[in-house]
């Protein structure tokens, strides 16, 4: 018999939620993470008192009641609402799109003139089988929500013209007819009051736990050490790249420390306009709403990927996505190997999809064993 029921690689929402799973039906587990920190990408760290989100801004949301009373049994949450602010052509406006925004565009002040404004625009601009980014958006709302909001804040974000990106990037662009600046549509949102390393310290809590330690260093060790591998990092890299190598998207993000107590009044603001290398800027004190004499912002640049670097947006086209179903069949051959979250399942997940799929897989595994 091996020393644990279960290694665990990764330390990140799907590792940790399957690591207290299974600690608390009685088995052993060692969570490994290469990582010099647990949490994975939802981990903060901190800079002048303030919780710096340190892989890109994390709001909680979730219309599922027992996932939402799963997370609070580690942490409170506070009752932060994502609205975010968009500068535009040098003027600001309320996301996500609602009555606010079309104020703000076109002066239009009830439901009935917005909706008119957007159909002229669809009418003038649309097309009748969008064939790529811009035409499909065009198609949805027209070219002045376009212009403003859509075009350069996507070529940014990918890196290439819209014109020339598939249509599916943008299956629906959600408009509201109410004064509105609730980003999500969940019922339950927040952040967890002292940050997410509270709610990953609480699930690994009396589980051992080893960072800057990478499962590939040594793998033959590591299978020894366990009955059974709980893997949590990318698909493609566990079979040693030998189909190939699957793509991302990447993220860099430059922290600054002001001498200031607020600087944007807002936790997120979208940098629409080209002549900003950056797609946004996150005030992280405003998820807690902090009262530091000082403030920490972070500027998101959008960035290709290679291998080197964090891997952060799967890039689910035709050619990688098939490349991926062949590594998924190769995965299903593996004895005594659980693979889960967002890299071994090459798919863009929120937190409280991973939470609820690490559930369901625990759940699977230890009612069988
Ligand atoms: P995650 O990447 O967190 O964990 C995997 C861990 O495995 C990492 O710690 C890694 O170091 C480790 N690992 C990998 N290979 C290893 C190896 N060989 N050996 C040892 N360790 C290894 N969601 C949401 O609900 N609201 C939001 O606002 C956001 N915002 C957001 C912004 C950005 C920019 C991104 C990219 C994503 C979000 N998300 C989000 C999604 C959220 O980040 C995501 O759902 C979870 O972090 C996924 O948790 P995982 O455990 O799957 O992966």
């Amino acid at each position: 018999k091996n020393e644990y029921d279960y290694l665990i690689v990764g330390s990140g929402l799907f590792g940790s939620v399957f690591a207290y799973e299974a600690t608390k039906a009685g088995k052993k587990c060692l969570v490994i993470d290469k990582r010099e920190h647990i949490g994975g990408n939802v981990y903060c760290e901190n800079i002048e008192g303030i919780n710096v989100h340190k892989y890109g801004a994390h709001i909680f949301h979730t219309n599922d009641k027992s996932l939402w009373n799963y997370v609070n049994q580690f942490v409170e949450f506070n009752n932060f609402t994502n609205s975010p602010m968009s500068l535009s052509k040098g003027k600001l406006y309320n996301l996500p799109f609602n009555m606010n925004t079309f104020n703000q565009l076109w002066g239009t002040k009830t439901p009935h003139e917005a909706k008119a404004k957007i159909d002229e625009q669809v009418a003038i601009y649309g097309v009748e089988n969008p064939k790529n980014l811009e035409e499909q958006a065009l198609s949805l709302v027209g070219k002045d929500i376009y212009d403003h909001f859509i075009k350069e804040y996507t070529e940014k974000q990918w890196g290439r013209k819209a014109s020339e990106l598939p249509a599916f990037i943008i299956k629906r662009l959600p408009v509201r007819f109410t004064f509105d600046n609730n980003y999500f549509n969940d019922i339950y949102q927040g952040i967890p009051i002292g940050g997410y390393n509270k709610l990953i310290e609480g699930m690994l809590e009396g589980i051992e736990v080893i960072t800057k330690t990478d499962y590939f260093s040594d793998r033959n060790k590591f299978n020894k050490l366990s009955n059974k591998i709980v893997y949590s990092g990318k698909i493609d890299e566990y079979f040693d790249y030998k189909l190939g190598i699957l793509e991302y998207r990447s993220l860099h993000f430059e922290n600054e420390i002001l001498e200031t107590d607020n600087f944007q009044g807002n936790a997120v603001v979208n940098y629409n306009d080209a002549n900003y290398d950056f797609t946004r800027i996150i005030e992280h004190k405003h998820f807690e709403f902090g009262k530091q004499n000082k403030t920490v912002i972070t500027k998101e640049y959008p960035q290709e990927w290679n291998p080197g670097r964090e891997a952060f947006y799967p890039i689910n086209d035709v050619k990688n996505q098939s490349l991926f179903d062949e590594y998924k069949k190769l995965s299903l051959e593996e004895k005594n190997l659980i693979f889960g979250g967002r890299l071994s399942e090459y798919k863009y997940y929120d937190m409280h999809q991973v939470i609820a799929l690490a559930l369901t897989r625990s759940k699977k595994e230890l009612e069988n064993g």
